[in-house]
């Protein structure tokens, strides 16, 4: 059974354009926590964050990853915040193989002001953003792999992606029969 891909990263770092476009080339079902979230409660993220505060979206977050679980092979897109709670990097390895989606801040900053509705950089200065990131940055870091975006558009990420699981996936043939 082919195991779920699952990608983190910052806002802006492109999980949602990778993931479809890896989900495309690997022949996967693509799903976004987000998109989840909001089909189950009816409404954006940001009417979500304000009728609600931050403390409930991150438990539908928690619920979204335990109803992942239903289902293998998947390629899934997570909200930036979502592996950065105790607990969550252990419950994504255990859906599959968690892919780090980095960047530089900057980059990963302007991209994500520019694409989209994001209550947790609504009213923040640049310093509140960087310290975010630094305080988010060692969840990230807990992936099994990392791809560094800075210099790919979303197809080379992809691709670098579906690279890589395919080493690791030869990896695991091989220590496997090493190890019969
Ligand atoms: C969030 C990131 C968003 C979304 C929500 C909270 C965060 O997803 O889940 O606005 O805390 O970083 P993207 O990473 O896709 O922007």
């Amino acid at each position: 059974m082919a195991d779920t891909v699952i990608l983190v990263g910052f806002m802006g770092a492109g999980k949602s354009s990778v993931g479809r476009l890896l989900a495309r080339r690997l022949g996967r079902c693509f799903v976004e926590t987000d998109d989840m979230i909001v089909a189950r409660e009816g409404c954006s993220i940001s009417t979500i964050f304000a009728a609600h505060g931050e403390e409930y979206f991150r438990a539908a977050e928690a619920e979204a990853v335990r109803l992942l679980a239903l289902k293998r092979g998947d390629v899934i897109a997570t909200g930036g915040g979502l592996p950065c709670r105790e607990g969550m990097p252990e419950a994504l390895r255990e859906l599959g193989t968690v892919v780090w989606l980095a960047g530089d801040l900057a980059r990963l900053y302007a991209r994500a002001q520019r694409a989209g509705e994001r209550p947790m950089l609504a009213g923040r200065t640049w310093a509140d953003v960087e310290a975010l990131y630094r305080a988010r940055e060692p969840f990230y870091r807990r992936a099994d792999l990392t791809v560094d975006t800075s210099a790919l558009g979303p197809d080379q990420v992809a691709a670098r992606v579906a690279l890589l699981l395919a080493e690791r996936a030869r990896g695991a043939g091989a220590a496997h029969t090493a190890g019969a």
